[in-house]
């Protein structure tokens, strides 16, 4: 597939990929999330990428929101259609990826943007982005996702607050809420990310897919997140993995993991 709303890198284990609609500021259409959607399932399938992070193109935007210009006009089942698929593609997939996802958020995250942001496993800002939900001012709520993950990183208060009043956050206030991991001048952040990228990366993916299923089972409805945590750890102790870090540690060396 060729892709026209995005840029993607790999750089070792790591794949950046950024949204490339800066005279739009990276407003997410329907073929932004298609593309998204498609690279994310490749990525997934590549055994030589670890670690994801997804940014935007420019300095101005991470991802100004959905693309209003293609739902202005839309009824109700077309408004919860566009929900629902993108949902599905784009932002449940990401969240639910077993390799780690990173945010970097260079600019504006609004709306889809924040959303996307959000589905990621964590973000880190740059000191001059600013991140919202402002879709209430256009009659709206957020649709993918917003009005949950919001409450569940921020809590419900903040999360509430931010929603009615539409308003944005400076990329300090974001860091004070836990809304992003850290807050880093805009020249260093991509290389911030991709440092925390490799550190991940040079440890056990298998271990790591089986993390970040026990940690999302806390936030899907009708797990036990506890159970999935013993379900998980039990099945770290069969992996190719497992045998080679705790020998390692034994032989007292490095961790040479496949
Ligand atoms: N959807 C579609 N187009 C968007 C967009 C979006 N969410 N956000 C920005 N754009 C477009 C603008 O229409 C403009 O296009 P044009 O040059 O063809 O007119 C271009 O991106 C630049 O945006 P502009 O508004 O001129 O930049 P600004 O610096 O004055 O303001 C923002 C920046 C982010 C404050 C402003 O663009 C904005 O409020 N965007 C919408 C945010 C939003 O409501 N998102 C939630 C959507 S559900």
């Amino acid at each position: 597939m060729t892709y026209k709303n995005i840029l993607i890198e790999q750089s070792e284990a790591i794949l950046t990929i950024s949204i490339n609609r800066p005279d739009k500021l990276n407003a997410l259409n329907k073929a932004t999330l298609e593309e998204l959607n498609h690279v994310i399932l490749e990525a997934k399938n590549n055994k030589t990428i670890r670690v994801i992070i997804i940014t935007g193109s420019g300095i101005k935007a991470f991802v100004a929101g959905a693309d209003i210009s293609e739902f202005a006009n839309y009824d109700n089942l077309q408004g919860a259609n566009l929900a629902k698929q993108g949902q599905t593609l784009v932002f449940d997939l990401i969240q639910n990826l077993t390799k780690p996802v990173i945010a970097a958020v260079n600019g504006f995250a609004l709306g889809g943007g924040l959303e996307l942001a959000m589905a990621a496993h964590f973000r880190v800002a740059s000191s001059h982005a600013k991140m919202g939900l402002p879709e209430v001012s256009l009659g709206l709520i957020p649709g993918y996702g917003g009005t949950q993950r919001l409450g569940q990183i921020v809590g419900r208060g903040k999360a509430l607050e931010m929603i009615l009043s539409a308003s944005m956050i400076s990329a300090d206030e974001a860091l004070k809420y836990g809304l992003v991991n850290y807050v880093v001048e805009q020249a260093d952040l991509l290389d911030f990310c991709k440092k925390l990228a490799a550190k991940i990366a040079g440890n056990s993916s298998s271990a790591i897919a089986a993390a970040i299923t026990a940690v999302n089972a806390n936030f899907e409805s009708g797990k036990n997140g506890f159970d999935e945590e013993v379900k998980q750890f039990g099945a770290c102790f069969g992996t190719p993995d497992f045998k080679e870090g705790t020998s390692a540690f034994l032989e007292k060396r490095k961790a040479r993991f496949a």
